[in-house]
């Protein structure tokens, strides 16, 4: 559905975005991830069609994004970081002129503006003037003009910024049902609305992709995921260790004492998971067992090791 191909744009000496590459498949979920000022708005915006790149390419649906802008426009919903609302037009009546202006047939204009309104749960504010209208509605407004000539692909920059707790569930809610019909991009700084929505994520740091996966696949090659703890009373911990890094699975073995309990901590040889095996020498030598776990690092974590972030929290 889009290709993304060495994109590249250069303000002045400034690279806001450098050589990223990735690609999303029909129906899926797309999260574009990164600290501020990594590139995110600059990336929508070239595959909005609202800013030539330097260098590179983009396709939507086969159309590239600046030698065939008509065709590619025709098929994206974009809803910039700002939304551009006109402030003095009525909600119905803006989204029927922006769909005019975005070709959607005089005869289809009603129906396709009573969809969306519905769709963004807008009935109640309809008539209302937007400039007067919460944040949380205007975005809806700018969400609901960006899927108003049912493009096949939406981009979303920042959607539920500024929302409060009950409005980010209801545009999430949204988004997620509009995974039906649409293939999403969408940019957010909240990790967990990442795991809620997205089925790959596109991490980019000062331009640069610095990582691309699904949230699984992120969380499984980064800090101490796949680390198994595992805590047993022993007769003698450094033989019990011994027996542990005689397993096939297991690539070391470090061990500490919490009072009768022995808790080693496991590395498992790449793609293996020990914790049967744990169960088994475990029976087999009569140890009581407490705990095996394997703590998975979360996309929080992946996302500091990647970015660098200042960790605000020390
Ligand atoms: N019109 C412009 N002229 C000059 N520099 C710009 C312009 N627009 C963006 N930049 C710079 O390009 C870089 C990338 O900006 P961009 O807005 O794409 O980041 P972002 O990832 O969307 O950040 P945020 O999370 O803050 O929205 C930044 O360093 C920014 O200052
Ligand atoms: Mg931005």
């Amino acid at each position: 559905m889009v290709t993304v191909e060495k994109l590249s744009k250069r303000y002045g000496s400034l690279c806001a975005v450098s050589e990223v590459d990735f690609e999303v498949g029909k129906g899926e979920i797309v999260g574009l991830l990164g600290p501020n000022g990594a590139g995110k708005s600059t990336t929508m915006k070239m595959l909005a069609g609202y800013l030539p790149p330097t260098s590179g390419r983009a396709t939507i649906a086969g159309y590239d994004v600046f030698s065939q802008s008509l065709q590619a426009r025709r098929r994206i919903g974009y809803m910039p970081e700002n939304v551009p609302l006109y402030p003095d037009m009525r909600v119905r009546e803006f989204l029927s002129y922006r769909a005019a202006l975005k070709g959607v047939p005089g005869r289809r204009l009603r129906e396709r503006t009573a969809d969306v309104i519905e769709l963004c749960g807008l009935q109640e504010v309809a008539t209302r003037i937007i400039g007067r209208l919460s944040k949380g509605y205007r975005q809806r407004v700018g969400l609901a003009d960006a899927m108003s000539h049912e493009p096949d692909l939406l981009i979303l920059d920042e959607p539920t910024i500024g929302l409060d707790p009950n409005q980010i569930r209801a545009v999430r809610g949204m988004i997620r049902n509009l995974r039906r019909h649409h293939t999403i991009l969408i940019s957010t700084h909240i990790l967990p609305e990442v795991e809620m929505l997205c089925s790959k994520v596109v991490i980019l740091k000062n331009g640069r992709v610095q990582a691309a996966g699904t949230p699984a696949e992120l969380r499984a090659g980064h800090g101490q995921a796949g680390l198994v703890e595992f805590d047993a009373v022993v007769p003698d911990p450094l033989a019990a260790a011994a027996l542990l890094r005689a397993d096939s699975s297991i690539q070391s073995v470090t061990h500490r004492q919490d009072g009768a309990w022995t808790v080693f901590s496991i590395v498992p040889k790449p793609a293996h998971d020990p914790r049967e095996n744990l169960f088994r020498t475990a029976v087999e030598n009569h140890w009581r067992v407490r705990e095996i776990s394997r703590p998975e690092a979360s996309l929080e974590h992946v996302f500091a090791e990647l970015t660098g972030g200042e960790d605000w929290e020390r």
